[in-house]
């Protein structure tokens, strides 16, 4: 269900509900306004308890207390925005998603706006919002189950009632929060659930809502499209590869971009079978589709003047007596011919067609998402993606996307001396390298399908998927990439 959001111009003091939560800088606590009407109406002991708790008002710091039945609320939360210099929307919103989170069991929340969040910023607070009050729960029954969810946000916005164009951008962040829940839910869901079939039906839902126009290709159509490579990787499988391409064309159009996502809903490695340790957390190896298709229910959502396409490569990895293996020559839709090394490289299989099809829409720029690599996890760390592109331009935009959406990129080179490694002796490619520089390699192999076509791969292995909550993150599926995707097509539009 999600959350009912309004504005209200309240009184702090007088206002109810369960939780009342303040947002407030860094700096002397007794000059903010709304903590000292709150300060009194607790007889001094909201200003008392900050000190003892040492509350600073550092990015996402809270205090928590109880108000002992001298506020018409159960619960009050001071949350830290930081320093008054950095707060920008996705400090906004990172902060907001912690005080969600820390009040996803209560039933309604009051949340007294920053002066910061005033106009077009107020998107972040529902993006907060949403992505904050985030819980996958499907699958937990009887005492497990919770028995509450954030069900009522009231905004008390920082001038009076707050403006037509608040409330727009308050909703629409709203919505921009629950694209990225389809992304999230779609990593969090098992593999046995979402299987390369339903990543296509996630992908008809999106088309109907927002009127998009979809494309769906099943094992023989992959097979008749000449998508050779895709079709490899999804031999080995009960569970039969989709090819996914949704399109969002609007009348008016400044640019025209292309997403690719690695849709592998289970990797096990193939006949180049993963160890078991950790092999559960490759249900998220679909989580670059999951992103595309995050994206997409976005772009249904904020309708920019930019045609979006997204496409997505499922398929399961699996061992078996169809598998491919290590030996292997395939075609591919671009023409080369590749020699299979490890079956546990299938990603960079997978979009090598997805690519070429891509490429095929000459669209002014091809962006992918994909967990690719163990190599960018340990170059990187589980909370930053590495970026490739050999585009000026692009870097800009990038660099400028994460930051604004919040999200953690760092641009890797494409070192050319890699690329000799990726030479076979039967075939135009071998598809893996040596263990050194494997995130560069793979980008690489990627290359070499996208023509002349501007692009951007992205190796999200790292922070798809976490192991704790933080900011606009919950632990499990993050839904990243979905806001710097979206803030990158809005730098077009
Ligand atoms: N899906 C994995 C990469 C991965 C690893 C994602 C850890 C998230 C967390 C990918 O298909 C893979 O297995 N890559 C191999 C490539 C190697 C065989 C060249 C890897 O990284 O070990
Ligand atoms: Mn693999
Ligand atoms: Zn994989």
């Amino acid at each position: 269900m999600p959350i009912a959001i309004d504005f209200a111009s309240a009184d702090p003091t007088t206002v109810s509900g369960d939780v009342l939560a303040v947002l407030v800088p860094e700096g002397p606590l007794e000059k903010h306004k709304v903590v000292q009407a709150l300060d009194q109406a607790l007889g001094g002991a909201l200003l008392a308890h900050a000190k003892t708790a040492e509350f600073s008002g550092k990015a996402e710091q809270l205090l928590d207390l109880p108000v002992l039945g001298r506020l018409p609320v159960k619960r009050l939360i001071l949350a830290g925005l930081g320093a008054k210099r950095d707060v920008h929307d996705a400090r906004i919103a990172a902060v907001v998603a912690t005080v969600a989170r820390a009040s996803a069991s209560a039933a309604s929340l009051v949340l007294v706006a920053p002066e910061r969040a005033a106009g077009a910023s107020m998107r972040a607070v529902g993006e907060g919002l949403v992505l904050g009050a985030y819980r996958f729960t499907r699958y937990l029954t009887g005492d497990r189950r919770p028995k509450t969810s954030l069900a009522k946000v009231t905004v008390v916005p920082p001038s009076g009632r707050g403006t037509a164009a608040e409330r727009k951008a308050l909703a629409l962040g709203a919505e921009i929060g629950e694209a990225v829940g389809v992304a999230r839910d779609a990593v969090n869901e098992p593999p046995n659930v979402v299987n390369p079939e339903a990543l296509a039906e996630i992908a008809r839902g999106l088309a109907k809502q927002h009127g998009f126009k979809l494309t769906v290709l099943d094992k023989k159509g992959i097979e008749k499209a000449g998508m050779k490579l895709h079709y490899a990787v999804g031999q080995g499988s009960a569970h039969e590869p989709r090819f996914i391409h949704l399109a969002y064309v609007p009348k008016r159009a400044n640019a025209k971009l292309a997403f690719v996502g690695k849709g592998l809903t289970f990797d096990s490695g193939g006949l180049c079978i993963k160890p078991a340790p950790g092999m559960g957390e490759m249900k998220g190896d679909m989580a670059g589709a999951a992103a595309v298709l995050g994206l997409m229910a976005a772009i249904g959502a904020a309708r920019p003047n930019v045609e979006v396409h997204g496409i997505v490569g499922a398929a399961e990895n699996m061992p078996d007596g169809a598998a491919y293996r290590p030996g292997d020559i395939f075609g591919s839709l671009d023409g080369k011919t590749v020699e299979i090394v490890n079956t546990d490289a299938e990603g960079r299989l997978v979009l090598a067609d997805a690519l070429t099809y891509a490429a095929r829409l000459e669209p002014d720029a091809i962006i992918d998402a994909a967990t690719l690599t163990g190599a960018c996890v340990i170059a990187l760390g589980k909370t930053c993606s590495a970026y490739y592109t050999a585009d000026g331009e692009l870097v800009k935009r990038m660099d400028r996307a994460a930051l604004a959406a919040g999200e953690q990129f760092w641009r890797m080179p494409l070192l050319e001396e890699l690329r000799e490694q990726l030479k076979s002796d039967v075939a135009d490619l071998k598809h893996t390298a040596d263990r050194w520089g494997g995130s560069i390699s793979a980008a690489l192999f990627l290359r070499e399908f996208v023509g002349k076509v501007p692009w951007v791969h992205c190796d999200v292995a790292g922070p798809t998927l976490a192991d704790k909550a933080k900011g606009i993150y919950p632990k499990g599926g993050t839904g990243h990439p979905v806001l710097t995707f979206l803030r990158l097509v809005e730098s077009y539009g």
